[in-house]
């Protein structure tokens, strides 16, 4: 059996190793195709895979149809938006996702944009501070639960709303569960963004939304891109010069919130949240042992494509 670990952003060395670890000791092969440049390189290497190991790499039917060994792939992280699921269950195709085993990173960095951002990007100037203000933390899930965790040591007041998740299990964190996105965005100076990119989500972070967020407002985006109406938020930051968007998913329009929001505006060049030694040992470790379990007992815990 042939493990695929295909990683166009690599898992640092240490996750690596990890992960051939527990591959050979199943007696199986590992091999590695690290910051691909071309989709012609993944066509290539998934051939005669018969499980693969990714990020945020796409996986589509194209991807599936040159991959006639295929039983499953194991997306590294959260977030599985980047998979065809339907076209994979039509090429009976196995997918799954390793829940939270990246989250601590992902909510670290999002702590860490809201410092960077009012201290004035370390600009040397005069800031403000964390300690007092509200944080409404959109959809809380694994990520949301862990900024929750971070930002009461900060002293935040911490608030939450999650079309899915019953108010008591956030209350009994000591967050604020609200009815409502409105209701959210409307009480926090700082909104943190932990919603999946899913047809419902598309777009839905927009104008209507962010026009109410109190004065000094703050979004912070380690979600996904697709989530936000860009040209809206432009829109928003042109009407209101308080207004600070970080992220560490770049942006379609980069180029224009960088010129036209300097001082209020951040990305990071690559998708960052989850790119720390510990997120990819705990994310990549997951991801070999799941497919290992799978292939030797057929065990689909955590698949997302019943
Ligand atoms: C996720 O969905 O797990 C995060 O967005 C991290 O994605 P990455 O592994 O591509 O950094």
């Amino acid at each position: 059996m042939k493990v695929l670990v295909a990683t166009e952003k690599p898992f640092a060395k240490v996750a690596v190793d990890g992960i051939r670890k527990e591959i050979e000791a199943a007696g199986y092969e590992l091999a590695l195709l690290e910051k691909y440049t071309d989709k012609a390189q993944l066509l290539d290497a998934v051939k005669d895979a018969n499980a693969i190991i990714i990020r945020s790499d796409i996986i589509d039917a194209e991807v599936l149809d040159a991959a006639k060994e295929l039983k499953i792939v194991v997306r590294a992280g959260a977030g599985y938006d980047n998979v065809d699921l339907a076209a994979a269950t039509a090429h009976n195709v196995c997918v799954m996702n390793t829940p939270g085993q990246n989250s601590n990173a992902v909510a670290e960095l999002a702590l860490g944009m809201m410092v960077y951002a009012v201290r004035n990007f370390y600009n040397g100037t005069s800031g403000t501070e964390l300690m007092g203000k509200k944080l409404g933390i959109h959809a809380y899930g694994n990520v949301g639960r862990n900024v929750a965790r971070v930002a009461k040591g900060f002293g935040m007041e911490v608030y939450a709303y999650d079309a899915f998740c019953p108010k008591e299990v956030i209350e009994k964190d000591g967050v604020k569960a609200l009815d409502s996105a409105e209701e959210l965005y409307k009480t926090c100076q700082v909104v943190s963004l932990h919603i999946p990119a899913t047809a419902e989500t598309k777009n839905s972070i927009n104008y209507a939304l962010l026009k109410d967020m109190p004065k000094g407002a703050m979004l912070v985006n380690t979600a996904r891109k697709e989530v936000i109406n860009e040209a809206e938020l432009i829109k928003l930051m042109e009407d209101r010069a308080d207004f600070k968007y970080m992220t560490d998913i770049m942006p379609a329009a980069n180029a224009e919130f960088a010129e036209k929001f300097a001082g209020r505006y951040f990305s990071t060049p690559k998708k960052m949240g989850a790119q720390t030694a510990e997120a990819n040992i705990n994310a990549g470790i997951a991801a070999a042992q799941q497919i290992v379990g799978f292939l030797k007992d057929g065990c689909e815990k955590f698949r997302v494509n019943k």
